[in-house]
């Protein structure tokens, strides 16, 4: 957890400079952050016996995205993605929030959907009844498989049984919803759907086949809301059109995939980092998106004082333990950066930097373009790489923007003509 985190000029440090600044504020001691800071310390013992066929590690940029105030905390956000400017966007959306409170998150529990698919079942809507008649045995009995988790507070809570026509006839889904508290769930609620498909077969006369999770995890739900600044922003006009945007998303699925995919940028570089699975992630993304025609995850609309307020509404079934994120050593350090207890905690900010993301991509469109504010960051990246530093990243990068030579060999010229 860190006081404050608006740090101005981060950017303009050196990487150095900034891993300095990033320990002071979050305490963090250099072995803790090392397997982040030096991908190299990483134990390669470690990752051959994650997945199989180990050669090797592939490694992304992970940048820290500051001014997040979330639910009255402060948040340093770390962020692994190979895109420029997403960090920077998300940085300036969540700055643009503070004046008014940050951001607003809110969550319906860590509530998982596994799902136990049956066919052949002769007598499919007494088949549901008699299931209903023992659901409260089927809890019981799907808990026997998990006490830790039901020690925790979680574990089986409710179930329900869909019947749908198919391409192979009539089926029978029998759904449990189970609270995984700060795991992703998907090991606990598989062994618990396994469990219980004898007990179903036996109940419905059917065959089971399929016993899994379900990505569409509309019980694990986030919200995060936000007033952003209209004088920041641009003025009265750019938040208009920032609503224009948003409509055209609501309106069009083309652009709704593309609006949609912004807010996953900032989502999956949090989720990667953390060492969760982006996979489930997107494909609960888009599902929800897509339950009543696709539309978009976020909403926008003009406060009294002419400010916009955003808001999002996603499925996010992240964890803190069990899988990569208690495993890797760098997901392990970004957590401890984020300073999160809960997995639910740690939706709220992945759902919020969602929304700055997607906010910070429609002020950008909606106003000079997005392709200005790429080429100044590439142009600040440059002249830091060119060894300027402090506020002689910003004057070198006028410059070469001005002269259309965003080239490292010029930035370096320019120093040297300044430092003369
Ligand atoms: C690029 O990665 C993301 C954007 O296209 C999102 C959007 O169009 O809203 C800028």
């Amino acid at each position: 957890m860190v006081d404050d985190s608006r740090i101005t000029g981060f950017y303009k440090l050196s990487r150095e400079e900034r891993v300095k600044k990033l320990k002071e504020v979050t305490g963090l001691s250099d072995e803790e952050l090392e397997p982040l800071v030096d991908p190299g310390m990483v134990d390669m013992g470690v990752l051959d016996h994650m997945i199989e066929n180990v050669v090797g590690s592939m490694t992304l940029p992970l940048g820290i995205a500051t001014n997040f105030l979330i639910n009255g905390k402060d948040y340093l956000i770390p962020m692994a993605i190979e895109e420029p400017s997403v960090v920077a966007a998300a940085s300036n959306a969540a700055r643009m929030a503070r004046d008014h409170g940050g951001f607003t998150a809110t969550d319906t529990g860590p509530n998982m959907i596994a799902q136990i698919q049956t066919i052949n079942v002769l007598d499919p809507e007494s088949a549901k009844l008699k299931i209903m008649e023992v659901k409260e045995d089927l809890l019981a009995f799907a808990n026997e498989q998990d006490p830790i988790l039901v020690r925790f507070g979680g574990g089986a809570k409710d179930l329900r049984v869909r019947i749908f026509d198919s391409k192979v006839g009539v089926m029978l889904v029998t759904e449990i919803i189970v609270d995984t508290r700060d795991a992703m769930g998907a090991n606990a609620v598989n062994t618990m759907a396994e469990a219980l498909a004898p007990r179903i077969e036996r109940i419905t006369g059917g065959r089971v086949i399929l016993r899994i999770l379900s990505n569409l995890a509309e019980f694990r739900l986030v919200r995060s809301r936000a007033t952003f600044d209209k004088e920041l922003l641009g003025g009265e006009e750019v938040v208009n059109d920032i609503i224009a945007a948003w409509a055209f998303a609501e309106a069009d699925p083309y652009r709704c995939a593309t609006h949609n995919k912004g807010i996953m940028n900032g989502i999956d570089a949090v989720v990667i980092a953390t060492g969760n699975d982006f996979r489930a992630i997107e494909s609960g993304a888009h599902s929800y998106a897509a339950m009543n025609g696709y539309s978009s995850l976020t909403k926008y609309e003009k406060s009294q004082e002419g400010h916009l307020v955003g808001s999002i509404e996603i499925p996010m079934a992240v964890g803190l333990v069990g899988g990569a994120t208690k495993v890797h050593p760098a997901a392990r350090a970004s957590v401890k950066i984020l300073g999160v207890k809960t997995a639910t905690e740690l939706g709220h900010v992945i759902a919020s930097v969602g929304l700055a993301q997607n906010l910070a991509a429609l002020r950008a469109l909606a106003s000079e373009g997005i392709q200005k504010g790429h080429m100044a960051l590439h142009a600040r990246n440059v002249a830091a790489t060119a060894g300027a530093r402090g506020d002689l990243v910003d004057i070198i990068a006028e410059k070469l923007v001005k002269e259309k030579n965003v080239k490292v060999e010029r930035a370096k010229e320019l120093l040297e003509e300044i430092q003369r």
